[in-house]
C-alpha cells in the first residue's frame, strides 16, 4: 500500500486514458494504493495541481482520446527552481512513487529526476512510436489507421481528378507512421527522416507512373523527412521547451516543386493533430491497459527507475535510462521493403 502519483506528458495520445483507469483500478484494487494524478504534465507537480483518482472517477474513459489529467510539455530542468518544486511538492502530498506516462521528452526529464533521488517508473507513449526498448508504443496504431484511412479517401478524389497527392503525417525524427500508412495505404512515395531523399528522385517515380499509364500518383510525407544537402531549402522551426523543432509544411515545398517539375496537378493535405485525436484502436486500449497493470505492479515492486515495455507480445521491464538513450528510427531494411512499390 502506497500513495502513487501518475502524470502525463507531452504531446497526447489515444490511449492515455486507458493508462490511467490501468493504473488505478489494480492500484486501488489489488494494491491498496491511493493514486493521485498531477494535473498538465510536470506543469501539475511543480504548480502542486492535484486530483485524487478513484476507481470511480476513472470510470468511463477507456474509449476516450486526451488525457483526464491534462498534459504539457513542461520541462521542469528548464524552469527556475523547478526540480525543487517537484519534490517539494512530491513530499507534500506524501507520494512514494511517480508513474509517468510520456515520449522521449517526458521519459527523460523523468530518467534525470530519477537521478535527482525520485521514486519513478516509466509508460512509453507517443503516436511517432521512436522509443528505444520497446517494440510499439500506445498511440502509434491509432494514428496510423487514421493516416491509412485519408490515403484511402485521397486515393479516390485523386484518381477522379488525375492529381498527384501529397500527405503529410507526424514523425519528427522517424517516419513508423508515414511509413506503416504508407504501405498499408498503397503510396506510391513515401518520404521518411531516415532517409533523406532527392526531389529530381521522387519526380521521377511519378514520371514512371504517369508513363505506365496510371494517372494519379499519392507521396506520403512525414513532417521531419530531411531533403538531401543542397537539393531544397527547408524553412526555419520555432522549438519547444525541450529544444525540438515545431514542425510542420514541407510537404507544401515538396508540392509546389513536383507540380514545377512535372506539370502535373498537385495538392498538399497535411494531417496534423487529427492523428493524435479521438479514440483509440482496440489494438491501443489493449496495450494501454497492459502497460498500466504493469506499471502499478512495479510501483507495488518499488521497482523505480524502471519502464514498462512490449517485447514480441510480453509486457517486460527495462531501464528507463536505456529508453531514452536513443531513437528508435526506421531501419533501412523496412524502407526498402516500402521501395519496392515506389513508382
Ligand atoms: O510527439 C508526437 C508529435 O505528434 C510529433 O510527431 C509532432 O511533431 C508533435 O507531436 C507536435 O505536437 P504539438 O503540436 O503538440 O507540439
Amino acid at each position: 500500500m502506497a500513495r502513487i502519483g501518475i502524470l502525463t506528458g507531452g504531446g497526447d495520445c489515444p490511449g492515455l486514458n486507458a493508462v490511467i483507469r490501468a493504473v488505478v483500478r489494480k492500484g486501488c484494487q489489488v494494491h491498496g494504493d491511493v493514486i493521485i494524478g498531477f494535473r498538465n504534465g510536470w506543469r501539475g507537480v511543480m504548480d502542486g495541481q492535484v486530483m485524487e483518482l478513484t476507481p470511480e472517477s476513472a470510470r468511463g474513459i477507456l474509449h476516450r482520446g486526451g488525457t483526464i489529467l491534462g498534459t504539457s510539455r513542461t520541462n521542469p530542468f528548464k524552469v527556475e527552481g523547478g526540480v525543487e518544486l517537484v519534490k517539494e511538492n512530491l513530499a507534500a502530498y506524501n507520494i512514494e512513487g511517480l508513474i509517468v506516462v510520456g515520449g522521449e521528452g517526458t521519459l527523460s526529464c523523468a530518467a534525470a529526476m530519477v537521478l535527482e533521488g525520485l521514486n519513478v517508473i516509466g509508460v512509453p507513449k507517443t503516436i511517432d512510436n521512436d522509443l528505444a526498448s520497446t517494440d510499439y508504443t500506445f498511440g502509434f496504431d491509432t494514428a496510423v489507421q487514421i493516416a491509412c484511412d485519408a490515403i484511402d479517401r485521397l486515393h479516390t478524389t485523386a484518381e477522379s481528378h488525375n492529381r498527384v497527392m501529397v500527405l503529410e503525417v507526424m514523425g519528427r525524427h522517424a517516419g513508423w507512421i508515414g511509413l506503416y500508412a504508407g504501405l498499408a495505404g498503397g503510396a506510391d512515395v513515401i518520404l521518411v527522416p531516415e532517409h533523406p531523399f532527392d526531389i529530381a528522385e521522387v519526380t521521377q517515380h511519378i514520371r514512371n507512373r504517369h508513363s505506365a499509364g496510371h494517372s494519379f500518383s499519392i507521396v506520403v510525407v512525414a513532417e521531419g523527412a530531411l531533403p538531401k544537402e543542397g537539393t531544397m531549402d527547408l524553412p526555419e522551426y520555432e522549438r519547444d521547451e525541450f529544444g525540438r523543432p515545431r514542425l510542420g509544411g514541407i510537404s507544401t515545398l515538396i508540392a509546389e516543386d513536383l507540380q514545377r517539375r512535372t506539370g502535373f496537378d498537385t495538392r498538399v493535405t497535411i494531417l496534423g493533430h487529427v492523428q493524435r485525436g479521438g479514440t483509440p484502436t482496440a489494438y491501443d486500449r489493449v496495450l494501454a491497459t497492459r502497460y498500466g497493470v504493469a506499471a502499478s505492479d512495479l510501483a507495488a515492486a518499488r521497482h523505480w527507475g524502471t519502464m514498462v515495455s512490449l517485447r514480441g507480445n510480453d509486457i517486460v521491464t527495462v531501464p528507463l535510462d536505456d529508453a531514452v538513450a536513443e531513437l528508435k528510427t526506421v531501419p533501412q531494411a523496412l524502407y526498402e521493403v516500402a521501395q519496392v512499390f515506389f513508382g
